[in-house]
């Protein structure tokens, strides 16, 4: 594919169920979008279900091309923190990836770049894959300091990351002003911004910034991929209400581009 040999990274195209789906639905859910995106071999294909569906979800994946996350998680082994789940029991419930600091828990549950970080470390801890997402307020874009912004929660979600576990990470840049909103960025705006992330992962040295995902995430739908992933930055993205429906999510995992 295009994409593939345009830079190496093969093509990540992550649903992110925020608080939606049944265990029945998500069965559903998972049912159709294996039927809808069976054979794809040169994208990889993640969903990230709520908790309580994870287990049924690993089973109905199993062998198959979809692989599991989960989308946040403590950064302690275990405690007594009631309400929350371990990066150890994240693991054990059959993920290989889980969403860090999305603005959704930066927002609603207090997040900060030290948090992040936090659970980054331990997601390697536990040999998890971070997508480490980031991205500003229309506030922050409208006062031009969108670089400086991304770049603050850059540093700090990632400060302290071994070079060899950095060129694991996954980075989804998801202006916050384009979640759920039907607002995407423009490509050039998100393709900016990508360019700029990978500069400033460069910094890990040894090439890291040439192998680490960067996705883009806010309002991703059938109609738009195409022209978001012809970014020669831009390595997938980070899907919430288009993969709710396997129809959608499938046309955006057979991106053009
Ligand atoms: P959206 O959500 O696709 O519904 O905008 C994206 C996300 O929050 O990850």
């Amino acid at each position: 594919m295009a994409q593939v040999q345009k830079r190496n990274r093969v093509p990540l195209l992550a649903g992110n169920w925020k608080m939606f789906k049944t265990i029945s639905e998500a069965t559903a859910l998972v049912q159709a979008l294996k039927a809808g995106c069976a054979g794809i071999s040169n994208r990889e294909i993640l969903v990230c279900p709520p908790f309580a569906a994870l287990s049924t979800v690993r089973d109905l994946v199993r062998g198959t091309n979809i692989r599991l996350g989960a989308q946040n998680m403590h950064w302690q082994l275990e405690g007594a923190f009631t309400g929350e789940i371990s990066p150890v029991m994240v693991k054990d419930a059959g993920c290989q990836y889980v969403i860090i600091g999305h603005s959704e828990r930066r927002q609603y549950f207090g997040e900060t770049d030290e948090t992040v970080n936090r659970k980054t470390k331990a997601a390697f801890g536990q040999t998890l894959i971070p997508i480490v997402c980031v991205g500003e307020t229309l506030a922050e874009r409208e006062a031009g300091q969108q670089l400086q912004v991304v770049e603050e929660q850059v540093r700090g979600g990632l400060a302290g990351l071994k070079p060899a576990e950095a060129e694991k990470l996954v980075i989804a840049y998801e202006p916050v002003w384009a979640i759920g909103t039907g607002k995407t960025a423009t490509p050039e705006q998100a393709q900016e911004m990508h360019q700029w992330i990978r500069k400033l992962l460069s910094e890990f040295g040894n090439g890291a910034e040439q192998k680490i995902k960067i996705l883009y995430g806010g309002s991703i739908k059938p109609d738009n991929i195409d022209m978001i992933m012809q970014q020669p930055d831009i390595d997938g993205g980070l899907v919430g209400g288009a993969s709710l429906k396997a129809e959608d999510f499938s046309r955006i995992i057979k991106f053009i581009g």
